[in-house]
């Protein structure tokens, strides 16, 4: 299971009268998995530094242990670090190396940083933001909202798909480049984006909470300057498909830890339907739209969503099961959780007068 180091309670800096040269930084940390549901098991430091510019001072670290849920840090901030856009970084890398988004590489903990920011009363409270270094040496940064929102945070399902990504070998063979993206539920836009910086696309970023798509075009914005894909937010709701009208055709639809809500399975399906329709519509002999679905299971009612695909036609062309890193179930013996990535065309059904 990938743990997220979380801010508890946002970092702080205050002045000290006493001391001239230093500030000094406070925040309340925890050690959770995506949902929130288990603090971390193990053992791990967590470090902390600052960065401004091109310069990072380590100021100090904690130590992680079994059985905590939160943890408390203090460290002396040399003001001299304050001068210049500055930004905070927790994390149990201790070479304070970025994340890598990388199957084989994925960390175990991922690491926390705050915004850039230029004074301190401007020290975001709201949000923690995710580095991501991609093979090619470029990064992904994710901002995400603190707190519960199922929408606006980033998900193991959307981190592992965005990382196998990185490593998938489709060519795109008879397909026009660059690719058009669809993602359903794209919620900070960690997926749709990892495709904009792994291959020059159009993105077409949708979700139905409006709060989600403010993340995603701001993360889509960040990105801006890494990649040269063109992206778009748009709202869709999985109830009401008609109302998106596309107006080139579609080569991949992506959604990522989407099928968890049984209730909204069948909506789901009908948007994928109606998009590959739409799709298939718009360019005759174009081959239609891969569907690539993520999910870590986290309930057996999610099987529901292949029956549906398979009643609506959509064959799973190929399912890879992706280990999740996890130092402390490996120590003790324990399965891996994985994360199932599904490739689905539409069949193409035959009937005995021939094919359809
Ligand atoms: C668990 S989050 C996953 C977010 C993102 N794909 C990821 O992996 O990080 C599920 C997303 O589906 C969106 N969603 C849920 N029901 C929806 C609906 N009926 N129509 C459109 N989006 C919906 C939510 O707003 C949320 O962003």
């Amino acid at each position: 299971m990938v743990h997220y180091i979380r801010f508890l309670q946002p970092p702080r800096v205050t002045r000290s009268k006493k001391d001239g040269i230093h500030a000094l930084l406070s925040t309340l940390l925890t050690i959770t998995t995506d949902l929130g549901d288990a603090f971390y098991p193990g053992d791990s430091c967590v470090h902390c530094a600052i960065f401004n510019g091109t310069t990072m001072r380590s100021l100090g670290m904690a130590r992680w242990m079994p059985g905590m849920r939160v943890m408390k840090i203090e460290a002396k901030v040399p003001l001299d670090f304050l001068r210049l856009r500055a930004r905070f970084l927790f994390t149990c890398n201790e070479l304070f190396e970025i994340d890598a988004l990388q199957i084989e590489r994925l960390p175990n903990i991922i690491s926390a940083w705050t915004e850039e920011f230029s004074h301190l009363d401007d020290l975001d409270s709201d949000t923690t933001v995710r580095r991501f270094r991609v093979p090619d040496g470029r990064a992904l940064e994710i901002c995400e909202e603190n707190g519960d929102s199922m929408a606006r945070h980033i998900w193991d399902g959307g981190v592992v798909l965005a990382a196998w990504l990185m490593d998938w070998t489709e060519s795109g063979q008879g397909r026009d480049i660059p690719f058009t993206v669809l993602e359903l539920g794209t919620g900070c836009g960690t997926v749709g984006l990892a495709f904009g910086i792994r291959s020059d696309c159009r993105l077409l970023l949708t979700d139905v909470d409006d709060d989600a798509l403010t993340y995603a075009r701001q993360n889509a914005r960040r990105s801006q300057d890494t990649f040269n894909s063109v992206w778009e937010c748009v709202a869709l709701d999985w109830s009401e498909p008609g109302r998106l009208k596309l107006d080139r055709p579609l080569d991949f639809i992506i959604a990522s830890e989407c099928i968890y809500n049984p209730d909204s399975i069948p909506d789901l399906v009908r948007t994928m339907s109606s998009l590959v329709r739409q799709s298939n519509g718009l360019k005759e002999g174009s081959p239609p739209p891969q569907i690539i679905v993520s999910t870590k299971v986290r309930h057996s009612s999610e099987a529901a969503f292949f029956d549906l695909m398979k009643q609506s036609n959509y064959d799973a062309k190929q399912h890879i099961s992706v280990p999740i890193p996890d130092q402390y179930r490996g120590s003790i013996g324990q399965d891996l959780e994985v994360v199932h990535i599904y490739i689905f065309e539409k069949h193409i059904e035959s009937v005995s007068s021939g094919e359809k």
